[in-house]
């Protein structure tokens, strides 16, 4: 359980604020809430202190009969400043939705309302849910504020793709849905505990990541596909931007939240993935190649959607894709670390990850045995060996985002000239 002060500013998607609100108390989190004058055109504070049990402060000026106590906690005897005592007494300190002008003064420092005045007051750790018109969110100005916010520390739910507020429009902008902040704000109230990534020398390094599983066509509405989700090369690409490297991930087919230190491109098919990475592999240092990319395809996709009436049965003939790792591989230029991810299935698995290292001409290898109960394809955890020219080191049962940090930082020994243990 932990206190959580939400900050609700202007906005349409201020009334999922209510489901966050509902998701966090349910989770056994004890909320209080803040919102800006614009936010209560939106949604009135009524229906926040209705869930939350609790009054809602909408003015640094107003008496807060809770003075600054949570659901739970003894009200002390003094009556505090509001702002001060919310925010000192909270372990998180989340604002969604945030919009445009909200992130601007945040990034700012600037305290002319309740919500940015106690954004400043806080010590603890600041999650911000960035939500906006496609146009205000990609404008240079917010993309720089968020930049400068990431690098002071805060946490950014990127917002996701999708029809916006506005009738007709489509974009970016839209709130990450409440489950997703939930799910990082658990994350970030986790890591406030953990000491910091090891800081290595990736500020100034360029990581790709390729991240999913393509999908080949069959006819205009069916795929042949893989069962991964994309969390393993997500979390290779957020544990690298921890550490500072400028990184880019291709994404194959992933519906996972985005981290706003990344650049992502979308891509379905092998094919498309080819030509991504050929762009991209040159001027990269590292390249992490975490997709489950398809080794056949349908030879003869159809236009239309195939018809079942009259047919007794379907045959589809496939024909191989070009394999993309071997093919960048072949290109590396000195200076470049490769690493491979070998998806195996029972006996024999590090041996089979061993000879695709060696045929490929990788300098690592994650071999993943994708048969376990709760492991590796589209799982929370993952149980991998690290396989080098030189040996081997098995990374037990663990977090993909411990896992991740296991992999970087093989990746950082090698690069220093190191070698693993056997
Ligand atoms: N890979 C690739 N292009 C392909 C197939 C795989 O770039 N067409 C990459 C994967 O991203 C992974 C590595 O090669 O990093 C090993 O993938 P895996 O499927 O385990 O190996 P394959 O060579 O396809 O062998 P097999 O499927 O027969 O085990």
């Amino acid at each position: 359980m932990a206190r959580i002060l939400l900050g609700v500013s202007g906005g349409i998607a201020a009334y999922k604020a209510l489901e966050l609100v509902r998701l966090a108390t349910q989770a056994g989190h004890a909320v209080r809430v803040v919102q800006t004058e614009a936010a209560q055109r939106f949604v009135g504070p009524a229906s926040f202190a209705g869930l939350t049990g609790a009054p809602v402060l909408t003015s640094e000026w107003e008496h807060d009969p809770a003075r600054g106590a949570f659901p739970g906690q003894a009200l002390p005897e003094h009556e505090p400043l509001s702002h001060l005592a919310l925010v000192a007494h909270a372990d998180a300190y989340v604002v969604a939705p945030a919009g445009a002008n909200t992130l601007a003064k945040l990034a700012h420092g600037l305290a002319d309302n309740l919500l940015t005045s106690a954004a400043l007051a806080a010590t603890c750790p600041l999650v911000i849910a960035p939500a906006m018109n496609t146009h205000m969110w990609e404008h240079p100005a917010t993309q720089a504020n968020l930049a400068l916010l990431i690098r002071r520390g805060a946490t950014v739910v990127a917002p996701t793709q999708g029809a916006l507020g506005s009738k007709g429009e489509w974009g970016m902008g839209r709130l990450a849905e409440p489950a997703v902040i939930l799910e990082t704000l658990a994350a970030t109230l986790a890591d406030a505990g953990r000491p910091g990534p090891t800081p290595g020398p990736w500020e100034g390094l360029r990581v790709l990541v390729t991240a999913g599983g393509t999908r080949e066509p069959i006819d205009a509405v069916r795929f042949v596909g893989n069962r991964s989700s994309g969390r393993m090369g997500f979390a290779l690409a957020e544990a690298a931007a921890d550490r500072g490297a400028q990184v880019s991930v291709v994404a194959a087919n992933v519906a996972l939240p985005r981290d706003a230190r990344v650049r992502y491109l979308d891509v379905e098919t092998a094919a498309e993935l080819q030509v991504a990475c050929r762009a991209e592999f040159a001027g990269c240092d590292v390249l992490l190649m975490a997709a489950a990319v398809a080794d056949f395809r349908p030879a003869t996709p159809a236009d239309d959607k195939l018809k079942k009436l009259g047919r007794a049965n379907l045959v589809v003939a496939m024909e191989p894709t070009a394999d993309v790792l071997a093919e960048l591989a072949a290109s590396r230029a000195a200076g470049q670390t490769l690493v491979g991810f070998a998806a195996e299935t029972g006996a024999g698995a590090v041996a089979s990850g061993r000879e695709k290292l060696e045929r490929k001409g990788l300098d690592a290898i994650v071999v993943n045995d994708v048969a376990g109960d709760g492991i590796g394809f589209d799982a929370s955890e993952n149980e991998v060996t690290l396989v080098t020219a030189d040996g081997a080191e098995h990374i037990g049962r663990s977090a993909k985002r411990d896992v991740a940090f296991a992999i970087l930082s093989l990746v950082e020994r090698m690069r220093n000239g190191a070698t693993v243990r056997d």
